[in-house]
């Protein structure tokens, strides 16, 4: 058993949740036998994006055509043929997946010259139609802008018209939910739902249709691992993971790579599960565990910092916060945030091979983080 770091002092276990655990399975997400049938609260995930090169070799893999279409300059039915293969996931998490629950997908559109053919395609689009077809709703999607520095980023003639492109400097996180809303009929999970209210201040950023952090770099074990694993930076399935889930729900990653919605769900206070086709991650994530333990344990304590400081800036402009969180003891601006609390990650520990289980500070751990955060 590895023990990611030593319990400082003698902590209860009584804290929301006491635990959450983290499996990881090296197998592909076409058939997920090991989930049962409405188990999964949410999924967040990035799939390889057809149509981009480096991923030409994976789907050829699985099918032979997809390589020959390439060939041959037959662009479409490349795209639809490795859209084939992601339909088979997508088709398994209209299995697994509760009712009401949400499903988030991150994913790039594609340009691309096939023979003497340029052209967009439109990854997002497929994606989109596939899981209508599948009886999900589609809802308002974000745009991840993602800029991009390289100095050949214009595409065609130049300043000359009318042959020049407009550069791709966005992704997509599309988000669908399966069938009506999630009811919360128990006062168990009224309450769970009322601890894991975000802060005013972030739900006016969050819930906004653009989104434009950097593609953060990350330790994910090298440059060369982040360029064949396309990790998203750690924010994008954190915040993901806050908005459409509650504190002690199943988040499942059927494109887990290097494991990073997995890290933001054990920061966030999720379960989680993640599905990996290659094996050779399963050290990138274990080392990841490792290395990024305090960077995990510090995203909730950011919150409270940004939290107390957006108080500060209410005072000096003369505003007050009507309500009072309880759990943490300070103001806040809405009745729906009295009962809002975070997980504070205490340790991580490798229970047996693929699986892990996070252990959280107690609840009075929380006041003590409101006031070592006051600015
Ligand atoms: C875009 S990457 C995901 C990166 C991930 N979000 C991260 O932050 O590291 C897509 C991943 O899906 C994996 N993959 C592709 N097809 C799969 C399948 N059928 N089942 C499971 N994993 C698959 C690839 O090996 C790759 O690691």
């Amino acid at each position: 058993m590895l023990l990611v770091r030593a319990v400082q002092r003698p902590v209860k276990e009584k804290a929301n949740p006491p635990y959450t655990s983290h499996r990881f399975i090296f197998q592909d997400a076409g058939r997920l036998r090991e989930l049962a049938a409405e188990s999964i609260d949410l999924v967040v995930t990035s799939p390889p994006y057809p149509m981009i090169q480096m991923w030409d070799e994976h789907f050829s893999r699985a099918d032979a055509r997809v390589a020959l279409g390439l060939e041959k300059g037959d662009g479409d039915t490349a795209f639809e043929l490795m859209h084939r293969q992601l339909d088979r996931v997508w088709e398994e998490l209209a299995r697994v997946m509760k009712k009401g629950s949400f499903v988030c997908i991150n994913i790039g559109d594609a340009t691309r010259r096939i023979g003497n053919r340029f052209q967009l395609f439109a990854n997002h689009a497929r994606v989109l139609s596939k899981f209508s077809r599948l009886g999900f709703d589609p809802l308002p999607l974000i745009l991840w802008r993602k800029q991009v520095n390289a100095p050949n980023k214009f595409m065609g003639s130049g300043m000359l018209p009318a042959g020049a492109y407009v550069t791709l400097e966005h992704e997509y996180i599309l988000i669908f939910r399966k069938g009506p809303r999630r009811t919360f009929p128990s006062a168990e999970e009224k309450e769970r739902r009322r601890q894991s209210a975000l802060f005013w201040e972030e739900r006016n950023v969050w819930y906004s249709d653009l989104w434009d952090f950097k593609g953060t770099r990350q330790n994910t074990g090298g440059e060369g691992v982040r360029e064949r694993s396309a990790a998203y930076p750690l924010v994008l399935p954190f915040r993901l993971i806050n908005m459409y889930s509650l504190l002690g729900d199943t988040v499942l990653d059927p494109f887990l790579g290097t494991g990073t919605t997995a890290l933001a769900a054990l920061a966030a206070g999720r379960n989680s599960i993640g599905f990996e086709l290659e094996a050779s991650f399963s050290r990138t994530i274990r080392e990841r565990m490792q290395r990024e333990f305090s960077l995990l344990a510090e995203l909730n304590r950011r919150r409270v910092a940004d939290h107390l400081a957006f108080i500060k800036k209410c005072r000096q402009e003369g505003r007050s916060l009507k309500y009072r969180n309880e759990p943490f003891g300070f103001p806040v601006m809405t009745g729906q945030e009295t009962g809002l609390k975070l997980p504070f990650l205490r340790r991580l520990e490798e229970e047996e091979a693929g699986l892990w289980k996070a252990y959280y500070h107690d609840d009075a751990y929380l006041k003590e983080v409101a006031l070592r955060c006051t600015p």
